[in-house]
């Protein structure tokens, strides 16, 4: 069994959990995080039963204090890498977002990633090792997403802060990349009311040159990666994992 160790927030379904079972899959031992708790526990336990070492901590990635605690008290000499995957899309038209709805979405999904990647960083610095992984959006990096204004501000911003750490961070050992998924089937993208639901997801098909939807196993794949020494030359780059979709011809 390999002593390597990730960290994965909102793991209990969709991409989140692919991860957690991905990198399981690969050696490491695993900290499942979410607000989810049964879901979460549900995939530690199949990890576990499958001979892996996995365990689960509630954790709402808006509370700096639960936050800190969480890593702070699974870290043991510090993570190889941080995937910081929780994330939540609310539909709305521009007009009528209000402040809590758009605080809502950035504290999720862009404050939530960094106080993840700030509560594990001192335990990376310590050891001079440490691969950060992001979960940005096509519709952060390239994608307009209409009535989605503050979670692709969202996605954006978590650009940022990748490219930011790299370069503070790298001459101590650390990486810091992101993924940026296309249409993923899970809970998010299959919701009717906040994003595409099934037909939309289907017929976003057409658009793709790979000829279908990813699964979250698509984006877990490439988390894995770049936690990995195979990707040991690579930081402040955000790898669009989506079939093709944003360089498809018009
Ligand atoms: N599915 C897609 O097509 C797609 C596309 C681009 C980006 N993404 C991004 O990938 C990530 C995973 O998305 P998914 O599709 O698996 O969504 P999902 O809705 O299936 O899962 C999101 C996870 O985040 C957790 N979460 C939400 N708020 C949280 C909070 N405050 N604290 C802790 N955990 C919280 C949820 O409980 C859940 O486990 C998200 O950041 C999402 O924005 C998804």
């Amino acid at each position: 069994m390999s002593s390597r160790s990730v960290f994965v927030t909102g793991a209990g379904i969709g991409i989140g959990a692919a991860c957690a079972r991905a990198f399981a899959a690969a050696g490491y031992r695993v900290v499942l995080s979410d607000v989810l708790q049964p879901e979460g526990m549900q995939v530690t336990e199949d990890i576990n039963a499958q001979g892996g070492d996995a365990e689960f901590v509630f954790l709402d990635v808006r509370n700096t204090k639960q936050v800190n605690a969480a890593i702070r008290d699974t870290e043991r000499d510090g993570f190889d890498v941080v995937v910081a995957n929780a994330g939540i899309a609310r539909k709305k038209p521009f007009v009528e977002l209000d402040d809590a709805d758009w605080m809502e979405t950035i504290d999720t999904n862009l404050n939530g990633s960094m106080r993840v990647l700030r509560a594990a960083l001192p335990a990376m610095l310590r050891r001079k090792a440490g691969a950060m992984v992001v979960l940005s959006s096509i519709s952060g990096i390239a994608y307009g997403w209409d009535k989605h204004a503050h979670y692709s501000a969202s996605k954006s911003g978590v650009i940022g802060l990748i490219r930011a750490l790299a370069v503070e961070f790298g001459g101590q050992g650390i990486r810091v990349n992101g993924i940026a998924p296309g249409f993923i089937r899970t809970a998010q993208s299959l919701s009717e009311e906040h994003s595409l639901g099934e037909a939309g997801l289907q017929a976003a098909v057409a658009n793709i040159p790979l000829g279908r939807i990813g699964e979250p196993d698509d984006v877990a794949d490439v988390a894995v990666f770049l936690g990995s020494d195979a990707a040991r030359y690579i930081s402040g780059q955000v790898l669009v994992v989506d079939g093709g979709l944003l360089v498809r011809e018009a």
